[in-house]
Formats: structure tokens, sequence, C-alpha cells
């Protein structure tokens, strides 16, 4: 798992995300993206992908500071799925952006994507990661539905854990 986050909230996903998928038998390295060089990712044949949306729809800090390498990995033959904080109040336009800023160049690399999350639970207007009725991942939104948070990410360690065939 990669990560990024500006004010933490990306940060504590991505531990309880990786405690739940410890408790289920599944092992994970972790890495912040603040300190680790993308070329990392292609040492793995699954991946999950963390980054809220930051700025207007754009990415978190550290992943925009190495988006130009991001975009050149050649990711044929890997898995990843997507999650990312987002506020669909505040920023309904630009609602999990970052998903969509970061999934769409993956599969044009030729990576497999999996872990799409239906949008209908929740209220925005746009979002670059829509694909159809689904989001390209997993959003969370502690800044409105922070309760929920927990749950969705068992939901979609579930879903992740069946589309990763582990
Ligand atoms: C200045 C600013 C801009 C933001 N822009 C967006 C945005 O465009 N879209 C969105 O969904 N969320 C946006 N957010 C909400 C953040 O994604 C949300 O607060 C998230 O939980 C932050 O994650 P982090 O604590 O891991 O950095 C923005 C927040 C701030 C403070």
């Amino acid at each position: 798992m990669f990560w990024g986050s500006n004010t933490g909230n990306q940060e504590e996903a991505a531990g309880f995300l990786k405690d739940f998928m410890e408790s289920e038998g599944v092992e994970m390295d972790e890495f912040n993206i603040a300190d680790t060089d993308p070329k990392k990712m292609l040492e793995y044949k699954r991946l999950i992908i963390g980054c809220p949306t930051w700025h207007i729809g754009e990415l978190q800090d550290d992943w925009d500071f190495i988006y130009s390498k991001y975009k050149e990995l050649d990711f044929t033959g890997i898995t990843a799925a997507f999650f990312g904080c987002g506020d669909q109040v505040g920023y309904a336009d630009n609602f999990l952006d970052a998903i969509g800023l970061l999934a769409k160049p993956f599969m044009e690399n030729g990576g497999t994507l999996i872990g799409r999350y239906p949008t209908e639970e929740y209220q925005f207007d746009n979002s670059l990661a829509l694909d159809g009725d689904d989001f390209l991942g997993l959003g969370l939104d502690n800044d409105n539905e922070e309760e929920l948070t927990e749950e969705r990410l068992v939901i979609w360690g579930e879903i992740i854990k069946d589309e990763f065939g582990i």
C-alpha cells in the first residue's frame, strides 16, 4: 500500500485498512509516498493506492510531487485498488478527483483496476473518479461522514480481497 496525506485522514484510513487486512490474514507492506520512490510500486503484483484530493481537484502534495514520474511507470501485470479522502459538501464539483487522476494513467499504462465502489450513497455534483454509476475506487469523507469511514473500509476491504483473489 502506497499512501499520502497532508492532514492525517488518509494516513489514519491506511492504518485502519492495513490492520483490517492483516486481521483477515493478508500481509501488506506500507509506504508513505512522501519518502518513497514511485518505482517501488513496480516490485508488487498487487497495489493499494491511497490519495486524498486537495487544492480543488488536485492530488495530495506528495503525490503531486511525483506525479510526472508516476505517469511514466509501466503497470503491465499489476492489479491495483484506489481509495481516497475527500469532501463532498465543500468540494462537490471535484469530489475525489485524485482517485481519477491516479487511476486513469494506471489503466492507460497497462494496469488492471479493481475495487470500484458505488456512488449512490454520496451526494456531489462532479468527480474525475466517476466510471458510470461507480467511482474508480473507495471514497471516504471524514469532513462530513467520519462515522462511516471504518465501515466503508471494512466493506471495501472485503471487496478487494475477493477481487485480488486472495
Ligand atoms: C484547501 C483544501 C482543498 C480541498 N480540495 C478538495 C477537493 O477538490 N475535492 C475533495 O473531494 N476534497 C477536497 N478537500 C478535502 C480533503 O480531501 C479532505 O479534508 C481529506 O480528508 C484530507 O485528507 P488528509 O488529511 O489525508 O490530507 C480539500 C481540503 C482542503 C483543506
